[in-house]
């Protein structure tokens, strides 16, 4: 998630766009820049880092003009540099544009653009656009229609802020899937990400919809479709303050992002399922891919709830790809001497890419020969670039310490991973082509697992003053079963743990009665009937029973104090749908008794030392 703002108008723009980048500061940051128009050209200043570092680099250098651009980064293609921080231009450097969101065919255009002599001079997939719109420039009536025609061509997601020495004076807006507000002021006007950062100076605004742009000057706006018809669009009137708007209205940033879930998903496989033909692509694995495909055991490596991603990744890789998956917490990983052959292959899982214990396990494991790859969700993080390849998970910044959207969509890509070395193994076509069909229909379950909200708020009273909890799940559900039991502790303080629910007789049954809730995943899959046993055997100990059961299952209602229905998918794929209650009964449960939510106690969102 990157911040744009743009200003048109009588006054200043750098004040205005500086202030408004640092109001945004929460969507990412590690790098930013602002472009102003002025005296017929565009000046444009970028820094790598925090926006104080831009504002100590400008410190000094002439910073006027009234119509500007600025954004701060949440990089998803391209290190965190100067070089790729935006604003970006096209070769002429007469059209200069902000971005946020993924060119899912950037590539593509890029060496079609090549082949017609652009030369770029960044990574990024922005770059592109701009060139993108230069070329079509030389054979359109307007600048406005060559707009259009370039945005046709894109493939995946962008809200843009654009300026031009083509039509002065101007802003260029425009969204698809990233989200962009008009700010109508008096006499002047503005576009920003979201409205924190204009309502400083005005609380009028509009939003575009997928598919439209708008064009604004300091005395009006127009919105059109891209397809050029224009659009009346209603003002609206901002009364959320600035740290509601932050959280997108949220109470707390750990419920919006379980919230973008459905979003974060469908980011993480954005561009790398081709359903056609069942198999799936993994950009960021082309250079070591000989050696992923030829290992013969893998090791994954990672901490919290890092860690329970791996445990999944552990029974898809062997279920799928018949290879011998050993999952480690990195602390122990590290020291033990691990014993590790050249054929190897280690995967380290990092939201932050900066937990010191997986970065020294992923250090240890290149000392020994392994091919290492990471699975990562800050671009340019250590651990990102100490392996030798990787796949980042495009799940945006997660600001709440308890990892909810890094969590499914670490599951997500390493059902990716998995699906693209089993089609080199045995998986057929036909299946392939199931799991990734399965695999397009996740947000949507996801979304539909969300709607069990209230539901879990109602059952999170009745159990929120509770001293202990069980949580229960087998196979691909048993790692659910020990992430729902962290996602409790970490942020109720209520004692949990998570067991594979056959384990129960071999010691946690002596814990059950009724004071002592029991948490149990009990979709339908294999191990359906077990788990059931699992269930009668807790109640007749009297212990009181929370299943997360199949949608349309009514055989548990009866057994069982409360049932949450969720939608179901294949096995591999369910705990990307199942963990979503379990992040919200933690959720609701921790507000209930007055925690803190984002910043619980002892707790660091990144544990950078060991
Ligand atoms: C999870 O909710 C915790 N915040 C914590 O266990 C976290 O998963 C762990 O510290 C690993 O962090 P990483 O994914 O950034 O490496």
């Amino acid at each position: 998630m990157c911040g744009i703002v743009g200003y048109v108008g009588p006054r200043e723009a750098y004040p205005i766009l500086i202030n408004g980048l640092k109001r945004l500061e929460y969507r990412g940051y590690d790098s930013s820049g602002v472009a102003l128009a002025r005296n017929g050209s565009i000046h444009v200043e970028k820094q790598v880092g925090k926006i104080a570092a831009l504002e100590e680099t400008v410190n000094g250098r002439p910073m006027d003009g009234s119509t500007g651009i600025a954004h701060t980064r949440w990089a998803t293609h391209g290190e965190p540099n100067q070089t790729n921080a935006h604003p970006h231009s096209d070769g002429s450097g007469d059209i200069v544009l902000v971005h946020n969101g993924i060119i899912e065919n950037y590539d593509a255009l890029r060496k079609m653009l090549s082949g017609k002599g652009h030369e770029f001079v960044t990574e990024t997939d922005t770059e592109t656009i701009a060139h993108l719109i230069e070329e079509f420039y030389k054979t359109s009536d307007s600048f406005e229609e060559a707009f259009r025609k370039a945005l046709l061509e894109l493939k995946g997601t962008y809200g843009l802020a654009l300026i031009t020495k083509h039509d002065p004076g101007k802003l260029y807006a425009a969204r698809k899937g990233s989200p962009l507000v008009v700010g109508i002021g008096e006499g002047e006007n503005f576009v920003a990400s979201d409205a924190s950062a204009i309502i400083a100076h005005t609380r009028d605004v509009l939003y575009l919809e997928d598919g439209e742009i708008s064009i604004i000057d300091s005395e009006s706006h127009v919105t059109k479709t891209i397809q050029n018809e224009v659009i009346e669009k209603e003002i609206e009137r901002v009364t959320f303050d600035l740290e509601r708007i932050e959280k997108a209205g949220y109470d707390h940033f750990m419920l919006k992002e379980i919230y973008e879930q459905p979003r974060t998903v469908a980011d993480c496989m954005r561009g790398r399922l081709i359903t056609e033909e069942g198999v799936t692509h993994l950009g960021g694995l082309d250079q070591i891919l000989h050696n992923v495909l030829r290992s013969r055991k893998i090791f994954v490596t990672a901490c919290g709830t890092s860690y329970h991603a791996g445990l999944i990744g552990e029974y898809m890789l062997e279920e799928y790809c018949r290879i011998p998956v050993e999952v480690e917490y990195a602390s122990e990983f590290r020291y033990r001497d691990p014993i590790i052959q050249d054929d190897n292959l280690v995967v380290a899982i990092s939201q932050s890419g900066e937990t010191a214990d997986t970065l020294a396990a992923l250090r240890e494991a290149k000392r020994k020969s392994a091919t290492v790859m990471g699975v990562v969700n800050v671009v340019g993080s250590s651990i990102a670039r100490e392996t030798h390849g990787g796949m980042y998970i495009h799940a945006g910044p997660e600001i709440g310490v308890a990892s909810t959207k890094a969590f499914t969509s670490q599951v997500t890509a390493l059902a990716l991973l998995t699906t693209m070395i089993a089609r080199t193994k045995t998986m057929s076509a036909e299946q392939g082509r199931q799991i990734t069909q399965e695999m397009k229909l996740l947000p949507e379950k996801v979304e539909q697992a969300l709607q069990c909200d209230e539901l879990v708020r109602q059952i999170s009273y009745e159990f929120k003053d509770k001293n202990h909890f069980l949580y229960l799940g087998r196979g691909y559900n048993f790692p659910v079963a020990l992430e729902g039991a962290l996602k409790l502790k970490e942020i109720s303080y209520i004692h949990a743990e998570g067991y594979p629910a056959a384990e129960m007789k071999h010691g946690p049954i002596a814990l059950i009665d009724e004071d002592m809730p029991v948490v149990v995943i009990a979709t339908k899959d294999s191990t359906y009937d077990k788990i059931v046993s699992n269930i009668q055997e807790v109640k007749a100990r009297k212990g009181r029973v929370i299943a997360v059961v199949t949608e349309g299952d009514d055989y548990l209602k009866d057994m069982v104090d409360y049932t949450i229905p969720i939608p179901s998918t294949l096995n591999l794929l369910q705990p990307i749908v199942s963990i979503v209650p379990l992040q919200l009964l933690a959720y609701h449960i921790a507000v209930m008794r007055g925690c803190n939510v984002d910043q619980p106690r002892n707790l660091a969102k990144s544990v950078t030392v060991e």
